[in-house]
């Protein structure tokens, strides 16, 4: 039977239902270890990506570990108060909202990441030098897993081209901006890992011409995951090297010391995660076997979206010798096909179906597609379980419909 800690998939399934969502806070506590460990000679900060995984309970976690946050929009930063952090260690870095939502986070206390010239200006207009702010740079480099989740080359939407620098300084010069960050984020699922030393580099040059006046460096994430056995991955270690080296030569020219900021998402809570459903229907047709579980890219949307793989496992029976091919399937009215052709032993009607490596961007991007409840979420911890959100239920769905008298 395949366990998580101490807690076997189906003792999960009988005490909170399926489709489940569980997470293994000590694995996450590996990953904060492995990361600090890499950067080890630096002064590291490390600020969670939430998008990737925003239950509050692991955003306290992280808390517990000294991680702090790096949020996308207000109500992320709203949660990560809740979670208890205080507003100054959690980072905005919005793209392209509302000047509306930029005050609130300002009022909120947030430290803010700007994305574009004419967001520049604006906050410089109304803040003038009153509060430090962080640029985020699109260094034009080409990277990440798919074109979908590339960020940092030149036809992206995010960040301030680095060919306009001297726009940037000239609208820094004019309102007495104080920099005190710069920030980049090439991709997530970068394949090659020297990029973000590339990308440094080209923000080191940026720190010595404009900004004198540097706290930090933001060097963002995007670091690979293994989704499955022998998946390339990111050589923390051996990344964190190369980093250390070329970052402690920087604050050396630079003439101070400045902390070095990364904000993971899937390298602290993608392998935590896994989705846990029950086979509904077992089906063998003409030349293709199906196992349908009670779950769908309503709830993993990763396979669908991005051609993701991830690794399948029949958690009631993970090491029997009979297989078969499968392809494990959703119960949406469309293809929502988790993997196909998994050859793993054979899977009887009732069988818990492992979902593995669906921690990042998993619940997060979770949605109530034909209008089904979305998973509950549990946590283990220290050899504890505890629930950790609710399952919806059918009040969750009408919550905010309207019913006209028609
Ligand atoms: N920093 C910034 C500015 C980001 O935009 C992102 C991710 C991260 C950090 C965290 O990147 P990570 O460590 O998770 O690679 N939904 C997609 C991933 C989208 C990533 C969006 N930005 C997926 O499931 O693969």
């Amino acid at each position: 039977m395949f366990s998580i800690q101490n807690y076997t998939v189906e003792s999960l399934a009988n005490q909170f239902g399926t489709p489940l969502y569980v997470y293994d806070g000590n694995k996450i506590e590996e990953q904060i270890g492995k990361m600090r460990k890499a950067y080890e000679g630096t002064n590291l900060k490390l600020k969670y990506a939430c998008k990737a995984l925003t239950n509050i309970n692991i955003m306290k976690l992280m808390r517990k570990n000294g991680v702090d946050i790096d949020v996308v929009s207000t109500q992320e930063a709203h949660l990560a108060i809740l979670a208890g952090y205080e507003p100054h260690q959690i980072q905005y870095t919005p793209s392209g909202v509302a000047f509306s939502e930029v005050q609130e986070a300002v009022a909120l206390g947030l430290r803010m990441n700007l994305d574009s010239l004419p967001l520049l200006e604006k906050f410089g207009q109304i803040y003038g030098s009153s509060l430090p702010i962080c640029l985020r740079i699109n260094p034009h480099i080409m990277e990440g897993g798919t074109i979908k989740i590339s960020t940092g080359h030149k036809d992206s939407k995010f960040g301030i081209s680095i060919e306009q620098a001297d726009e940037i300084y000239e609208v820094v010069k004019k309102y007495g901006l104080r920099v005190v960050g710069l920030h980049q984020h090439t991709g997530s699922d970068f394949k090659n890992a020297h990029v973000i030393i590339e990308a440094a580099e080209k923000l080191f040059e940026l720190a010595y011409k404009y900004f004198p006046n540097l706290e930090f460096i933001d060097l963002g994430s995007g670091f690979k995951v293994a989704y499955k056995e022998d998946d390339h991955i990111t050589d923390m270690e051996k990344l964190g090297k190369g980093v250390v080296k070329v970052f402690n030569e920087f604050c050396e020219k630079y003439g101070k010391e400045v902390e070095l900021w990364f904000e993971p998402g899937k390298f602290l809570v993608s392998e935590c995660g896994y989705l846990l459903a029950r086979a509904n229907v077992v089906k063998h047709n003409p030349g293709r076997n199906f196992v349908g579980v009670d779950s769908g890219l309503n709830h993993l949307i990763r396979p669908m979206m991005y051609d993701a793989y991830h690794e399948i496992v029949n958690g009631s029976n993970p090491d029997g010798e009979e297989k078969e091919k499968y392809d494990i399937v959703g119960y949406i009215c469309e293809t929502d096909t988790f993997g196909k052709d998994r050859t793993i032993p054979v899977v009887n009607e009732g069988d818990i179906i492992v979902i593995k490596n669906a921690g990042a961007y998993g619940f997060s991007m979770a949605s109530n597609y034909n209008s089904r409840f979305r998973p509950a979420e549990a946590l283990v911890y220290n050899g504890e379980v505890h629930l950790i959100r609710k399952r919806e239920t059918m009040e969750d769905i009408l919550k905010n419909q309207v019913m006209l008298e028609l």
